[in-house]
């Protein structure tokens, strides 16, 4: 399988690149401005919240399974910032 994992330089994602480099499937980590160490076959950046960036990478490496990690966990910060 091809796997696109977005958040890949954060914590959760750079866990999923041990197993990545670990299995047969073809893995690109999307990073936005922390580049993940290794482990993922191919790395590029993208910041999830232009749509038609992320439209134009899925297009192009027509993924058969996005791993989404990226988020903001800091729940004071969300409650602050609701936008
Ligand atoms: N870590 C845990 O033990 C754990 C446990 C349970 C659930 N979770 C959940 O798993 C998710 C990920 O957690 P984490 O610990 O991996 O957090 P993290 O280390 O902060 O990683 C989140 C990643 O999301 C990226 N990101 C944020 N906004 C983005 C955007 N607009 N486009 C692309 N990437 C974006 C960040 O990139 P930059 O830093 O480069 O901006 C960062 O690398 C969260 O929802 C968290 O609540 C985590």
């Amino acid at each position: 399988m091809k796997i696109l994992v977005v958040g890949a330089g954060g914590q959760v994602g750079e866990k999923i690149a041990v197993f990545a480099q670990r299995s047969s499937h073809y893995t690109i980590g999307a990073y936005k401005s922390k580049k993940p160490a290794s482990g993922f076959n191919e790395i590029l950046q993208l910041d999830k919240t232009n749509k038609s960036e992320t439209r134009s990478i899925i297009n192009k490496f027509k993924p058969d399974v996005v791993v989404d990690t990226a988020a903001l966990h800091n729940v004071d910060y969300c409650e602050t910032h609701p936008e």
